[in-house]
């Protein structure tokens, strides 16, 4: 198992990401992106970021007809990208369509993971909107089971989720988790947090890091202490 440390490049330009990334000289940390940079900047940014060497978690949540994603996935996957992202909610034939499109003609393919529910969806608005009357912890762990079984990687999960998703799925099933701060850091607008080395001790396969590092001071220092308290460095 590939445990690593993906740094979230939220930015809104080409610019602003790869002034960025020239910080680091040494490392070429695992990267992603997400919908407002891939708007802004087009695909090419994913090439010219995956031409400098870096791994590319391309985080679009993908969730359409079967068909469309079937195709929107095939040009993902020429882009070389090491991991893409759709909701489970599009259920198993969406799924399944994802990872055909996604798989190239030498058998290959990025990673695949499943978005459960949104971290921004409470039991309250699940119920009302969706009108799903089951706790939202037993349709999180329904979700990442549909998802395995229609033959995906992991889910995108809070870190405090990762060691019961890995109870239900199994160890091979990643668990990739956003909501990470040090424990002497700013909280910011995320809620329940874990610090890297606890997010390692659950059993969180890859975290997702943003402004710990983005916005720090040396950003390679930060990304290099939560590379090594998460990876467990030292101990
Ligand atoms: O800056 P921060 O470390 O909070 O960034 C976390 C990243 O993970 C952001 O790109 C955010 O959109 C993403 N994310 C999250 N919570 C989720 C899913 C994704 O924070 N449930």
């Amino acid at each position: 198992m590939s445990r690593d440390v993906i740094v979230a490049c939220d930015f809104s330009s080409r610019e602003q990401v790869l002034s960025f990334l020239d910080l680091f000289e040494d490392e070429k940390p695992f990267v992603k992106i997400g919908m407002e940079l891939f708007y802004g900047a087009g695909p090419d940014i994913v090439r010219e970021i995956k031409a400098r060497g870096h791994r590319i978690f391309l985080d679009l949540k993908l969730h359409d007809i079967p068909n469309t994603v079937k195709k929107a996935m095939h040009v993902l996957s020429s882009l070389d990208v090491d991991m893409v992202n759709l909701h489970a909610a599009g259920t198993t034939a969406m799924m399944q369509a994802a990872l055909e499109g996604l798989t190239r003609e030498d058998g290959t393919r990025p990673l695949l993971i499943a978005v459960t529910q949104l971290t921004s969806t409470d039991q309250e608005s699940m119920e009302r909107d969706l009108l799903i009357k089951e706790p939202i912890d037993k349709v999180v762990m329904h979700y990442a089971e549909t998802a395995k079984n229609a033959g995906l990687d992991g889910v995108v999960c809070s870190p405090l989720e990762a060691g019961k998703v890995h109870e239900v799925c199994g160890e091979g099933f990643l668990t990739v988790t956003p909501g990470v701060r040090f424990a002497d850091g700013d909280k910011g607008d995320q809620k329940r947090v874990m610090t890297p080395a606890e997010a390692r001790r659950i059993g969180s396969d890859y975290i997702v890091v943003g402004r710990p590092i983005t916005a720090a001071a040396d950003p390679v220092a930060a990304y290099r202490r939560c590379a090594a308290e998460f990876l467990g460095e030292g101990e």
